[in-house]
């Protein structure tokens, strides 16, 4: 296997309060994450990533950060997140850490400052006398606001959020707040996390006369940034947050000198896309839409996270049949997507399920895990905001989901209720038993795809379908090469793999004739043609001599 740690790493998300309570007060812990390292071993993923865990007044899931290096209370200690780390480190596994840089809480103390008059600190955030700059920036949480700006009595002065009113922009023009960041940077490397994923970088500058995203500005710090990560420290990864279209995020990643990832958002939606429209139109325009990335740079690959499903940046057609697709309530809706979770969004189908897992797994790029996801965990979307995405982790049967010794009333969200998603029915420890549950094969696959390698970092090329219904590509390195098949449709599509699994001239064997084929999950021998039944995916490999 070549590459860089990143590059071939499986990263698994999780919000610190719903994973593991180790305490008993109904939150969820740094330690509790600590105790469950056994089973994300056994799981086999590779690179945690752990959602902010600062403290907060949690407006805003915790993105609302009132001390940038400090602990929530409820979460444990700096020594609870060095020992999470230590331990993580000794099993091989990485750790990162998100980095909310765009903005703080209004609860922090540098905006407690900044409102006074005549306060030092009075340039860290924007303010304005009028709430009329910047007129082109759109408001990204469209259910809650109608302004990126909010009048502050103590200022006397309008200041900027790109997010809630309680999270005040920081003002990235004032080097002394651009010198404070990269501390925090520093902070949270020296203490030992393996890298940071930088939330909401698109926005951290504004122009007058510009949408205020992805400006020359923001380049300009992300590479100083970069410079100064390098210059300190080893095998660190820095992961851009940019939900923006193609040409956009890849510059995130500069010319191999600003960040070392970025998630795809631009391929997340055409997935879902692909099962409902029965075709592999859209998932090959967005393949075709993406430019080739620097060398040792990655794209973060996710179908579900703790936010909305994003449709913000697709067509107005594609976001209606969207929302007509998967979200039949319309309360389903948030800002501009579904916060839905990825097995009720599938309607809990089994073959859907895997289905994505293999491309996820398979296209060009680090797959992020959903803490849950692997279970088939459902939502409960009537919560308030993006809570109903982010409830208890199911490890066992039962009132308590073994998440916590606390009252279940007073966990701090309640645990799925929905009948087919209740913790009875979804659980760690019942799905562990099973060989035949989602758990239990989404781990295979995971193994899978670390034996054979090529996922991360080989070669990627798309091969011609005669039927629109069927996407074929291969992932190829030196020594090996996999064909990828998938069948987005609800019928049985004969594949012809032989002109795809040639041998190829100069590789050892240059007969140019069909090669030994096995299907890497099964390892069944594999005809030239073969049927691909309904939602059916296959990952083909040359047998092993
Ligand atoms: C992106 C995060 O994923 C989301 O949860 C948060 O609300 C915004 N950034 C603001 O920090
Ligand atoms: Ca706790």
């Amino acid at each position: 296997m070549h590459g860089v740690w990143y590059e071939t790493a499986v990263f698994y998300e999780i919000p610190v309060h719903a994973f593991f309570d180790s305490n008993g007060d109904g939150i969820g812990d740094i330690a509790g994450i600590t105790a469950k390292l056994d089973y994300l071993e056994w799981l086999g993923v590779d690179c945690l990533w752990l959602l902010p865990f600062f403290p907060s007044p949690m407006v805003d899931g915790g993105y609302d950060v009132s001390d940038l290096t400090g602990v929530r209370a409820e979460y444990g200690t700096l020594d609870d997140v060095r020992a999470l780390l230590h331990q993580a480190h000794t099993r091989g596994m990485r750790v990162i850490a998100d980095m909310v840089m765009n903005h703080t809480s209004d609860q922090h103390p540098w905006f407690l400052e900044s409102r006074e008059p005549g306060s030092a600190k009075r340039d860290w955030y924007v303010w304005s006398d009028t709430p009329d700059k910047y007129p082109d920036a759109r408001v990204i949480f469209v259910d809650s606001l109608d302004s990126n700006w909010t009048w502050d009595e103590t200022a006397g002065a309008y200041f900027w959020h790109r997010f809630y009113a309680e999270q005040p922009d920081l003002n990235f023009d004032n080097p002394q707040v651009r010198a404070a960041v990269v501390d925090v940077v520093r902070f949270w490397l020296e203490l030992g996390f393996d890298g940071l994923r930088l939330d909401a970088i698109p926005y951290l500058f504004e122009r007058e006369g510009t949408n205020c995203e992805n400006l020359p500005e923001t380049h300009a710090f992300l590479k100083e940034l970069r410079a100064a990560v390098d210059a300190e420290f080893d095998e660190r990864m820095l992961l851009a947050e940019a939900n923006q279209p193609p040409v956009q995020v890849v510059d995130y990643l500069g010319d191999g000198d600003e960040c070392h990832m970025a998630y795809h958002f631009p391929i997340m939606p055409p997935l879902f896309m692909a099962l409902k429209r029965q075709h592999t139109n859209d998932i090959i325009e967005a393949i075709k839409a993406t430019p080739p990335i620097p060398p040792s740079t990655q794209w973060g690959l996710f179908l579900r996270n703790h936010d909305e499903l994003t449709l913000e940046m697709v067509t107005e057609e594609d976001r209606e049949f969207m929302y007509r697709e998967y979200a039949p309530d319309p309360r389903m809706k948030k800002n501009v997507g579904i916060r839905r979770r990825l097995a009720p969004l599938l309607e809990n189908d089994r073959r859907l399920i895997e289905l994505l897992h293999g491309l996820l797994l398979s296209l060009p790029g680090s797959p992020f895990l959903y803490y849950g996801d692997e279970l088939g965990m459902g939502d409960e979307y009537l919560l308030r905001d993006r809570d109903g995405v982010r409830t208890p982790m199911q490890w066992e049967p039962g009132p308590t989901a073994g998440f916590s010794t606390a009252d279940p009333a007073s966990y701090y969200l309640p645990i799925v209720a929905t009948p087919g998603f209740d913790s009875d029915t979804i659980n760690v420890l019942n799905e562990m038993e099973d060989d035949t549950s989602l758990l239990n094969q989404i781990r295979r696959l995971l193994d899978i795809r670390r034996k054979l390698g090529v996922f991360g970092t080989g070669g990627f090329e798309l091969h011609a379908s005669d039927d629109p219904a069927i996407l074929k590509f291969s992932r190829s390195d030196a020594t090996q090469s996999v064909l990828v098949a998938a069948n987005v449709a609800d019928r049985t599509v004969q594949v012809e793999i032989a002109a795809s699994m040639m041998a190829v001239p100069g590789q050892g064997d240059d007969s140019g004739t069909f090669i030994d084929v096995i299907d890497a999950v099964s390892g069944e021998p594999v005809p030239a043609t073969i049927d691909l039944g309904p939602r059916e995916f296959r990952w083909l490999i040359r047998r092993p001599d």
